[in-house]
């Protein structure tokens, strides 16, 4: 069976190491795959969960689809749009969220960790978040969706609702239960500056995370500056239990070279950050430094990145829209 891969990431600036080995590295892996088709959403709708400036956002989808690009997803096999160019995504999210069950967005971690302690003062859009996502999942028939693994509670939602919605209409697979794609190792990159956190675009400081559009010069000053402890590196994968800042730089070496924690850990066995670091660094420079400079190049090709979203809109939009058809069908419209 052909995959449907469906995945979106928000256009909230910040590109992150985190979402490159997380989730994006992956992406292009996937879309490598000729039996694989593929869809990346730019989800510029889940943005405005949180204020936006629409100017800001306008050049932070650019920035995106530049960022697909630059990373290696060839938009004339993959399909590359923003969410809100397909106006089923909206319209889906409404009618799913007749399905969903307040007690199960309740339990969602992501909200609580956003919303903070004044709950009563979120938008309504941040709790329903996860309703509009299952949209944009279940429209395609998407068998598979690559994520991070802050992302699984999210997914695992949305094979409920899609159950639940069969369900209720008394159609089994009409909406198809997805997989989630989430990778066994490295699933989830931790901040420079803590390693007990997630790497994320929010964070104030800007050194606690590596941008995709960093320079080979900051790139080498996180590092450098990125907080570790006073021991050695370890000699065991064991021995980094309770080290975590050194267990998520090994991951990134790890990740980065494709190569397993196990056998970066022997490589550095008793060296010291120092030493480690100036590797990381020259492995980081390597692969991150060529992505950078093709965004910048991209981002002054409006026209160009702008062909590439018209066009992924026209297909998404056609299956998209048929989807919904569908669903208005079966639910007596
Ligand atoms: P977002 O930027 O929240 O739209 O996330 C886009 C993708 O990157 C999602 O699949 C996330 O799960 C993934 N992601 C974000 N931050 C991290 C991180 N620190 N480590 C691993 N994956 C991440
Ligand atoms: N919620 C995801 C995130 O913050 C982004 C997203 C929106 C997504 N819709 C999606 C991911 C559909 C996968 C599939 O990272």
């Amino acid at each position: 069976m052909n995959k449907k891969i469906f995945s979106g990431v928000q256009p909230t600036g910040n590109l992150h190491l985190g979402n490159y080995l997380g989730a994006i590295k992956n992406f292009v892996k996937l879309s490598n795959d000729k039996e694989n088709e593929c869809i990346f959403c730019v989800v510029d709708l889940h943005a405005i969960t949180t204020k936006q400036d629409p100017k800001e956002l306008r050049n932070n989808i650019r920035e995106t689809v530049a960022t697909f690009i630059a990373c290696g997803i060839n938009p004339e096999k993959s399909i590359i749009f923003n969410q809100s160019s397909v106006p089923a995504h909206s319209e889906a999210a409404w009618l799913l969220s007749c399905s969903a069950r307040m007690g199960w967005l309740n339990r969602m971690t992501q909200f609580k960790e956003k919303a903070g302690k004044n709950k009563e003062k979120a938008s309504i859009g941040l709790f329903s978040y996860p309703v509009l996502m299952a949209a944009d999942i279940l429209l395609y028939d998407s068998t598979h969706v690559p994520v991070g693994e802050d992302q699984k509670q999210h997914l695992e939602l949305c094979r409920d609702i899609a159950q639940k919605f069969n369900n209720d209409y008394g159609i089994d697979e009409f909406l198809k239960i997805p997989e989630p794609l989430i990778q066994k190792e490295f699933s989830r990159i931790m901040s420079l500056k803590d390693g007990t956190r997630k790497m994320s675009k929010s964070e104030l400081s800007d050194s606690s995370r590596i941008n995709l559009t960093d320079d080979k010069d900051s790139i080498v000053n996180k590092i450098k500056k990125a907080k570790t402890d006073t021991l050695p590196l370890p000699s065991t994968i064991d021995q980094l239990i309770e080290r975590p800042e050194a267990k998520n730089l090994l991951g990134i070496y790890s990740s980065i070279t494709d190569t397993t924690l196990d056998k970066s850990v022997d490589e550095f066995k008793g060296k010291n950050f120092s030493e480690f670091k100036e590797n990381l660094s020259q492995v980081l420079v390597e692969k991150i430094d060529p992505i950078t400079k093709e965004i910048k190049r991209l981002i002054y090709d409006k026209g160009f990145l702008d062909e590439i979203l018209f066009d992924g809109h026209k297909k998404a939009n056609k299956i998209a829209s048929e989807k919904v058809k569908k669903m208005h069908k079966l639910m007596g419209f």
